[in-house]
């Protein structure tokens, strides 16, 4: 695996391929990005990764500094899986001066997550584009883990034409559900252990709604009376359409998704479960 961290190596690297599948991360890698970098695989001959840590999506209260950074293991992870390319600029790269042009998404930035954390996507939208402009990918991967910037970074795509196809990769759990995510790092063994009631409180919910529940309110309620009866502080649980992520008519047939931010401890894990009522699952 090569590894660059200047725009004009990275570029002049990227030359020398045909179609490529593009990841971006953070860093802190783990078997939910490994999952992403396999699947890569199977859209292009050459997979490149990049590593990081986005000040610009961070607002000021978030976990920027004591972001988890695991650079040699990642490396040796992303070797492992086969992994082409990867890019790992410093900040002075990637923002050599403030960053004053930005990728504004539409209301739906402010919605969800948006809401608890201002800007939040406005900084991921603006540094996917900046790293899709120095790796030219054809095919770009994300988890569906992060639901709403799936959606934001798919949209902002289709928006602005860029020639990428945007693909999705399924949550990849531990096997008592807990989604994998950096942030478990700042789970106790305690709050570890009591981690996955998230993804079962969100399994329940949509086990209520294809079993006929169509007051979503109350739903919401009663998962976030749940979380909070066992010393959650959740920010949200919500259902809404997996196209866009608005707020569902209860005569709505089209495919929900239940969406959850909940902390627990220093940890604030979220979470989805994909509702999809025609097909029952
Ligand atoms: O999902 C992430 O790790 C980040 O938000 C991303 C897409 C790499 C942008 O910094």
């Amino acid at each position: 695996m090569q590894i660059h961290s200047s725009i004009p190596e990275m570029r002049a690297a990227r030359q020398r391929h045909g179609r490529v599948a593009f990841v971006p991360t953070m860093g802190n890698l783990h078997a939910g990005h490994i999952a992403l970098m396999t699947e890569a695989r199977a859209h292009a001959d050459c997979v490149v990764a990049s590593i990081f840590v986005n000040r610009l999506q961070f607002g000021p209260n978030d976990d920027f500094d004591r972001y988890p950074r695991t650079f040699q293991a990642d490396c040796e992870q992303l070797a492992t899986a086969g992994v082409d390319l990867l890019f790992a600029p410093g900040e002075a790269e990637l923002y050599p001066e403030a960053q004053q042009y930005h990728v504004d998404p539409p209301e739906i930035q402010h919605q969800l997550d948006g809401e608890f954390r201002p800007g939040h996507f406005r900084g991921v939208a603006t540094v996917v584009l900046k790293l899709f402009n120095v790796v030219q990918p054809q095919v770009a991967l994300f988890g569906k883990k992060d639901y709403q910037q799936l959606m934001v970074l798919r949209n902002m795509t289709r928006q602005l034409a860029l020639p990428i196809e945007i693909v999705g990769g399924e949550t990849v759990r531990a096997e008592d559900g807990l989604a994998l995510s950096s942030r478990n790092a700042y789970l106790s063994a305690a709050e570890r252990a009591e981690a996955p009631r998230l993804q079962r409180i969100l399994s329940g919910v949509r086990t209520a709604v294809l079993g006929g529940e169509r007051n979503f309110a109350r739903l919401e309620r009663e998962a976030v009376s749940e979380l909070e009866r066992h010393g959650w502080k959740t920010d949200y649980v919500a259902l809404r359409r997996q196209s866009d992520l608005q707020v569902p008519r209860a005569s709505d047939a089209q495919p929900l998704v239940v969406l959850a931010a909940s902390r627990l401890g220093a940890a604030r894990l979220i979470d989805n479960v994909e509702v999809d009522a025609l097909n029952g699952h």
